[in-house]
């Protein structure tokens, strides 16, 4: 057990007493770095904008150590329409990371919600459109290799209710062996990186989670180097208590190393804090955000590959930017407050790294 980890179970009675949320024992969530008491990466969405802001750098360097490009290392950011390539963000993001010796995680090389002119001018032209798909996914994840740890390769494939797959310009022009032939691509791009299959509401979506694990299971039968199972887990505070543990039993069944890819729990705010109230809301996504930890903190090992919050503090979240997925400007989706303070989930992530 490390020192670190060691302090952490000092701190438990305080833990349990930040999680208590009576008024009068309340302590402040304790300040211990989430990357020094978790045992396994602890990372974090970022924008390269972000790296020259003080108080992101703050909440970064101190609780995190690893980073996966919030958009910037996407199709719509780094493919031109005249097919060239722009990485100027991707790597300045990739450049802290190595120069704060954060692990950086590849996201995403291809996914239904984005395409290019580059490659819809070409739709449909078989060789020609294959050729350009195994180009890109070389020339981005050939760019990064040797310090790109691990890539969505293939990220949310499964239908928005789980019945089916996306429909999407890759699946047109390959039916669903895109998924087969981006893992191949991206293993000779990169040999040494693992290659994750990343989808979102696996824990609170039954009929998605069965769709999605059989996909993996046909892709493993198949011998599909797919090497790394991603769970984004971008949840609601409601979700009902157990329903994550459950669900992260599953997906770790195939025995791959697991990502919490995504996490981020919404108040939804509105309506429900009006009746449940700002701190019962925080309490309850201090449980949930414990469940997580616990969950992935449970499994072998070999298995835990890492959990990325997606983002620093509650401003930097993409929920603050309506419409995204029932955010709205006032939602406190993640684990560290506005001014970058740590708020009741961040002392559950602790209490379920323990
Ligand atoms: C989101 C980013 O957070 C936004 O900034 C961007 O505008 C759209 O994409 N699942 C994913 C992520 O895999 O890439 C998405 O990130 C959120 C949902």
């Amino acid at each position: 057990m490390t020192l670190r980890r060691r302090e952490l179970l000092h701190l438990a009675p305080a833990l349990a007493l930040a999680a208590c949320g009576s008024q009068a024992q309340e302590a402040p969530p304790p300040d211990l770095p989430l990357k020094d008491a978790a045992p396994f990466p602890v990372g974090l969405a970022v924008q390269s904008g972000s790296l020259t802001d003080a108080g992101w750098r703050a909440v970064a360097d101190r609780h995190f150590n690893q980073v996966t490009p919030e958009w910037e290392m996407k199709m719509e950011r780094v493919l031109q329409d005249d097919g060239s390539y722009d990485f100027s963000a991707a790597d300045a993001i990739a450049e802290y990371a190595a120069s704060t010796g954060k692990r950086l995680f590849g996201h995403a090389l291809i996914w239904y919600a984005q395409t290019s002119p580059a490659f819809e001018r070409i739709d449909g032209q078989g060789s020609p459109f294959q050729a350009a798909y195994r180009n890109y996914i070389h020339e981005v994840a050939g760019r990064y290799r040797g310090r790109a740890a691990a890539w969505d390769v293939v990220n949310e494939p499964v239908a928005e209710d789980g019945d089916g797959f996306r429909d999407c310009v890759w699946r047109r022009n390959f039916g669903m062996a895109y998924i087969d032939r981006a893992f191949e691509h991206a293993a000779e791009a990169d040999p040494n990186a693992l290659l994750f299959l990343n989808e979102y509401n696996l824990e609170s979506l039954p009929a998605k989670r069965v769709t999605f694990l059989r996909l993996l299971e046909d892709l493993l039968r198949r011998g599909t180097p797919v090497t790394g199972v991603g769970t984004q887990s971008h949840m609601d505070v409601e979700l009902a208590p157990g329903a994550y543990a459950a669900a992260m039993r599953e997906i770790a069944a195939f025995g791959l190393p697991v990502h919490v890819s995504e996490l981020d729990i919404s108040l939804g705010r509105g309506a429900k804090a009006m009746v449940q109230g700002d701190r019962a809301l925080l309490l309850k996504q201090a449980r949930l955000a414990e469940e997580v930890a616990r969950s992935l903190a449970d499994l072998p090992a070999a298995q835990r590959f890492g959990l990325t919050i997606w983002g620093a503090r509650d401003g930097d979240s993409w929920l603050r930017r309506p419409p995204n997925n029932g955010g709205s400007p006032t939602d406190q989706p993640l684990m560290f407050d506005d001014a970058g303070r740590p708020k009741p989930a961040t002392a559950g992530l602790l209490r379920g790294f323990g």
